[in-house]
């Protein structure tokens, strides 16, 4: 197996998912959810093995909707992928024409078109794709909307036509689910759906609109996984070494079991022309965690603080650079006091909404004492090095 860092991996490349893909086709029988995860830790990557094997009585629909910017775009990407799906059947390409047609539009070599300036009934256009589907679908099969990247088209969506209609569309969602007992929803997405609906309450949204979808966490592969993952690529890459073994489970140390770095980590070693050994994994890491170019796109730890803790940008670093540099973990009670020393802040409810931000953003955890920590090692030592400490 070849080191491909962020790239589109293949599926038999995939590896330790298989008990979570299982977990999530369990929960899908029963409820619409949402994956949450820090970024690059392979939630892409398991949509997509999703849709490719699917579980016997499932049609799954893979989209990534990064490029959608209005309720609109969405709703015809959805149309667009339905109709795309079930081109085959002439039944239903007679029915998709005749409502194309009622709105004004046309296909063209397969491609849909609208009248330009015309607004796109996006309702209407989502509710009918969903229908046809599930119309058309054999009796007994459920279908699977995998949605990638929707958090960050709302954000697009609240930013070009307003909290209203981005509020709108997780409303229409929900009413969909909730009207289709065969229809399932997956959303996920590099920004945390978390921050999007906060940003919607401020404007007033007292709604819950997915409050029925169950909520399931990407972890990083599990150890043994991670170590398998570098001796694959150790192979793929036919590194020299003289202890693959220990060589395998320093990259998967040192990457904390995040595929992506593990990736990193071998291509680094390929690069350099060095043997997998230990003490140059180490030094591979060492170099990455300091390289200006991010190579292991690490910055938007620290970039995206100033979009989401607005007014608390800087509790909250000092609160990551108390437990980088001085103290591995803290109470909440050592935190506020921390607080109190280094600026005006001096609230301690505010701090526990704070703190249950930075656990939900994958910053800390808390263990059963209630003390807090980084929750990955790794994201520690760049914090320190980026932050100079
Ligand atoms: N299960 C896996 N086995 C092997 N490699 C993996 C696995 N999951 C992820 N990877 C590696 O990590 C990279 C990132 O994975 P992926 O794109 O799925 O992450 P993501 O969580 O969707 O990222 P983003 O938050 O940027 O959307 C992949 O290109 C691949 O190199
Ligand atoms: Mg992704």
């Amino acid at each position: 197996m070849k080191a491909n860092p962020g790239g589109q991996i293949d599926l038999n490349a995939v590896l330790g998912r298989d008990r979570l893909i299982q977990n999530i086709w369990e929960i899908v029988q029963q409820q619409s959810m949402v994956i949450t995860a820090e970024r690059r830790i392979g939630k892409t990557t398991v949509m997509k093995k999703m849709a490719a094997e699917p579980q016997r009585g499932w049609l799954p629909v893979y989209q990534d909707l990064e490029s959608c910017h209005s309720a609109a775009e969405f709703s015809m990407a959805v149309y667009k992928q339905v109709h795309h799906f079930l081109s085959g059947k002439s039944k239903l390409a007679r029915r998709s024409k005749e409502f194309l047609g009622s709105l004004g539009g046309i296909e063209l070599g397969g491609t849909i078109k609208l009248p330009e300036k015309a607004a796109t009934p996006w309702k209407e256009v989502l509710t009918k794709a969903i229908e046809d589907l599930m119309h058309e679908n054999d009796e007994g099969t459920k279908l699977l909307f995998l949605w990638d990247e929707l958090p960050f088209m709302l954000m697009n969506i609240r930013d070009g036509e307003g909290e209203q209609t981005a509020m709108q569309v997780l409303d229409h969602l929900r009413w969909l689910r909730q009207t289709h007992s065969g229809l399932r929803m997956v959303i996920t997405g590099s920004v945390g759906l978390h921050h999007v609906l906060t940003s919607l309450k401020e404007k007033s949204y007292a709604n819950s609109p997915v409050n029925d979808m169950a909520t399931v966490d990407v972890p990083p592969l599990a150890p043994n996984d991670a170590v398998s993952l570098a001796l694959l690529l150790i192979d793929g890459e036919s590194l020299p070494s003289s202890d693959k073994p220990a060589a395998a489970a320093a990259i998967a140390r040192e990457a904390d079991c995040f595929a992506f770095y593990i990736h990193h980590i071998v291509r680094g070693l390929k690069i350099m022309e060095w043997d997998a050994s230990p003490e140059n994994v180490a030094k591979v890491v060492a170099s990455h965690l300091i390289d200006a170019n991010d190579p292991w796109e690490l910055l938007h730890y620290r970039e995206r603080i100033a979009t989401y803790y607005q007014n608390h940008q800087k509790e909250v670093s000092l609160i990551l650079d108390e437990l980088a540099a001085q103290n591995e973990q803290a109470s909440v009670a050592e935190l506020l006091a921390m607080l109190k020393g280094a600026s005006q802040f001096d609230d301690r409810d505010r701090l526990l909404r704070l703190l249950n931000l930075m656990e939900r953003d994958h910053y800390l955890k808390r263990d059963e004492s209630g003390a807090y920590r980084f929750r990955f090692p790794l994201i520690r030592r760049w914090w320190k090095l980026n932050r100079g400490l």
